[in-house]
């Protein structure tokens, strides 16, 4: 499984129920990543896109706890058992987690390949993520020259999990 999100300098991801800063080029860099892949959110994410819509062409997974919630064009998954044995007839190269906070916290330890835009600033935010740079099962094996827009700048880059972090992964449960 891999992970796409959109950090400033101190983690953050989001600030009531939004994002933090409109970036044009991540916003395409997200859509190429993710068009005509399987895409996993939080209810709340979900709630937070665009008409609270799932997004096209892509397989959407949201996960909440509420037996009784229905999103159109959305599989809906009640609890982590359900998810990842929903999630295991995909390859996982082809499974993104796209948010929010509280499954990004969850979840990044399973997977392989982070993708971060880093923004350079210090935003108001009021939902974080850890500090991918202080794990030590995570290293950076690409960064992008910087982008600039909005008066921000930020960088893609990926993070792959190492060997050791490969092996950890395999005594994980949940
Ligand atoms: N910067 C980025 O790239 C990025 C990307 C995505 C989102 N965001 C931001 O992140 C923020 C939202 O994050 P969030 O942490 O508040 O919400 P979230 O993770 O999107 O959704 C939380 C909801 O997911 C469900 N859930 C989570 N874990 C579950 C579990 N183990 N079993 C069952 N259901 C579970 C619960 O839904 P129920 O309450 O319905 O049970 C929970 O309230 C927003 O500000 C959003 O804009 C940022």
């Amino acid at each position: 499984m891999n992970l796409i999100v959109a950090a400033d300098r101190n983690w953050g991801i989001g600030k009531n129920n939004g994002l933090l800063a409109s970036l044009p080029t991540d916003m395409r860099y997200f859509r190429e990543h993710t068009t005509g892949k399987v895409v996993v959110m939080g209810r709340k994410t979900l709630e937070s896109m665009p008409g609270g819509k799932r997004l096209p062409k892509r397989v959407n997974y949201v996960l909440t706890a509420n037996e009784d919630y229905v999103a159109e064009g959305c599989h809906i998954v009640h609890s982590e058992y359900e998810l990842f044995d929903s999630l295991s007839r995909y390859r996982p190269d082809d499974v993104f987690l796209i948010g929010g906070g509280s499954l990004y916290r969850r979840f990044y330890r399973y997977c392989n390949r982070l993708y971060v835009t880093k923004i350079d600033a210090v935003l108001d935010a009021d939902t974080f993520i850890p500090d991918f740079d202080a794990d030590p099962d995570f290293e950076i094996i690409s960064e992008s020259d910087p982008v600039t827009e909005n008066g921000l700048t930020y960088r893609f880059v990926v993070y792959q999990k190492t060997k050791e972090g490969l092996d950890r992964s395999r005594t994980l449960n949940f």
